[in-house]
């Protein structure tokens, strides 16, 4: 069984307010997709790590990367999250990669992974027809808001997770529902093999996984980075 990650960071991050896409912004001396890259590369079971930057990044080129001996960098980023993950199978379904190939699907702007869970996710789907995803289990009580932020009602939680990557899919199959699916409610991988009528598995993941998209994100990356390294 080949498996690969696809780190899609051709981002903006306009939420993060920051002149540097976040990606690239400073984390405990590094930047923060250096930190992303590190846990993928410990994880053993991975034959390489690709990168999709976008065509007009000019900060990937500043850093040192030679570290990461298994890394490919793509400079294919689309104008949305699952046109660069689509651009970067084609890529690679272009060089040869077997269209069996695991795909594991990772954000980049999520720094905190560890290595363990992304092995354990690999034990666990590597036998699934489709694939599957980590999440977490909604924790908070969700309500819905109605007009001027009143609440509308409270919206059950049982059942309800928050999802969460690395995505496993097989490359083909994941190219293809991306390129048949693509549109604004195709938000992540498993998105577009549920539109296409598939099941995907869910995983437990880790509330330390989380996506930095607002700077308190980056100051609590930084924490977590650190109590971790101790
Ligand atoms: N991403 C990408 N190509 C895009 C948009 C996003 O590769 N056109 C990547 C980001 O770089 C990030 C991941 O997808 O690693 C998750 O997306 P998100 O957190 O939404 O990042 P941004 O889109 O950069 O941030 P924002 O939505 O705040 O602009
Ligand atoms: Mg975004």
């Amino acid at each position: 069984m080949r498996a690969l990650a696809l780190l899609p960071a051709a981002g903006s991050g306009s939420r993060m307010n920051s002149a540097t896409p976040k990606q690239y912004l400073d984390l405990n001396g590094q930047p923060l997709i250096w930190h992303t890259l590190a846990a993928l590369h410990a994880v053993p079971e991975l034959d390489r790590i690709v990168v999709v930057i976008s065509r007009e990044d000019e900060w990937w080129d500043g850093s040192d990367w030679s570290a990461f001996t298994r890394l490919t960098v793509l400079r294919c980023g689309g104008a949305s999250r699952a046109l660069s993950v689509l651009n970067g199978l084609l890529a690679l379904h272009d060089a040869g990669e077997p269209a069996d190939d695991w795909v594991l699907v990772h954000d980049a702007a999520r720094p905190c992974l560890d290595p363990a869970l992304v092995s354990d996710m690999i034990a666990r789907l590597g036998d699934h027809p489709v694939g599957g995803i980590l999440a977490v289990p909604v924790a908070d009580t969700l309500k819905l808001a109605g007009e001027k932020q009143a609440i509308a009602r409270t919206h059950p939680r049982d059942g309800l997770w928050q999802a969460q990557t690395p995505q496993m899919f097989r490359l083909g199959p994941l190219a293809d529902c991306l390129r048949a699916g693509m549109g604004p409610d195709i938000t992540d991988e498993a998105s577009a093999l549920e539109k296409a009528g598939y099941t995907p598995q869910l995983v437990m993941g880790s509330p330390w996984n989380l996506k930095v998209t607002y700077p308190q994100d980056l100051q609590l990356a930084s924490l977590i980075l650190a109590a971790h390294a101790e």
